[in-house]
């Protein structure tokens, strides 16, 4: 990002706070450009969770959504964990709830609860393991074999990666309203205007749109997949923003989002503004109750185990 648009100072002044303060800043894949461009470390809901655990600064700037810094502050109570927009959240972790899911596991004593990252610390409590989307089909295949699973909250992860894992799940249906707007007909234009593109998408879309990519992989799973690929052109399933990480990290090829309209609204709340404003007032912070915190705990430090 150039300096004509104002971000440089801002993203020198953020580094600059970061330094002066021993702060480390983590940014997700679908985060502004320039806040990505600012950031020590841009990832998939996976590394982000285990550079927080890993790293030895005193403050963790997360521009992302409330469930990652949540679980920041599940991995590294010690640390000061800022979300710099309090209202960052994601609605499908909001589509499951403590009083639901403690129902289903009283119609099924005795099953393990798996529970994507992208539910709230209430519901990481109340679970046996959490997955992302890059480790879900092997967390799968880590239940003991004589367990019914309970997959919670995403429809189309929890169906994939069953179908991969070769376990059967009892689902909740929940699911990404960002995700579910990218439909079969658009990677099938996507095709026909790019003919000689490989389909990259994510567990989160439509069981029929996964069905339809080359790879179904996490986000920074994609990135993976794109440099080690011979393709020259990819078509991109998922929020629109993974086109900047992927432009900037295997430059040279050619990325076209499936869609446009799957935008993330949450996850383009945090502006750079915002970063800078929120690690220098040091707020809001995201902190976990206690015992929340400690019944959430074996189920996080499982997930950041899997898939090492
Ligand atoms: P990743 O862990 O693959 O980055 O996905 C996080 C997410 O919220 C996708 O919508
Ligand atoms: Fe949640 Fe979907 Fe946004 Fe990811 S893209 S944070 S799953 S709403």
């Amino acid at each position: 990002m150039g300096a004509g648009n104002g971000f440089a100072e801002l993203q020198a002044e953020l580094k600059r706070l970061a330094r002066v303060k021993n702060a480390v800043i983590l940014a997700h894949n679908y985060q502004r450009p320039e806040v990505q461009d600012a950031a020590d470390f841009v990832g998939d809901s996976l590394g982000l969770s285990r550079r927080a655990a890993e790293s030895d600064a005193e403050i963790i700037v997360f521009c992302g959504v409330d469930f990652m810094a949540e679980t920041a502050a599940i991995l590294a109570p010690e640390k000061r964990v800022i979300l710099p927009e309090a209202r960052a959240c994601c609605p499908m972790a909001q589509m499951v709830d403590v009083e639901g899911l403690q129902e289903l596991k009283d119609q099924h004593p005795g099953a393990w609860v798996v529970s994507y990252v992208n539910t709230s610390a209430e519901v990481k409590a109340l679970s046996d393991v959490c997955c992302t989307s890059a480790n879900a089909v092997q967390v799968l295949q880590g239940v003991p074999a004589d367990r019914e699973i309970i997959f919670t909250p995403d429809r189309n992860l929890g169906s994939w990666a069953a179908r991969r894992a070769g376990r059967e799940v009892i689902l909740w249906e929940g699911f990404c309203p960002t995700h579910e707007l990218i439909q079969l007909e658009d990677i099938v234009r996507a095709k026909q205007e790019h003919p000689a593109a490989k389909v990259v998408v994510h567990p989160e879309c439509a069981p029929e749109v996964s069905a339809a990519a080359d790879a179904v992989e996490s986000t920074t799973g994609m990135v993976r997949y794109c440099r080690g690929d011979p393709a020259q052109e990819f078509i991109i399933g998922t929020e629109a923003g993974m086109v900047h990480r992927l432009t900037r990290d295997v430059p040279g090829k050619k990325y076209y989002p499936a869609t446009r309209s799957a935008v993330c609204p949450n996850m383009k709340l945090t502006t750079l503004r915002k970063a800078v404003e929120a690690l220098r007032w040091e707020r809001p912070v995201v902190a976990v109750p206690r015992d929340v915190r400690e019944k959430a705990l074996l189920a996080v430090q499982r997930m950041v185990e899997y898939g090492r």
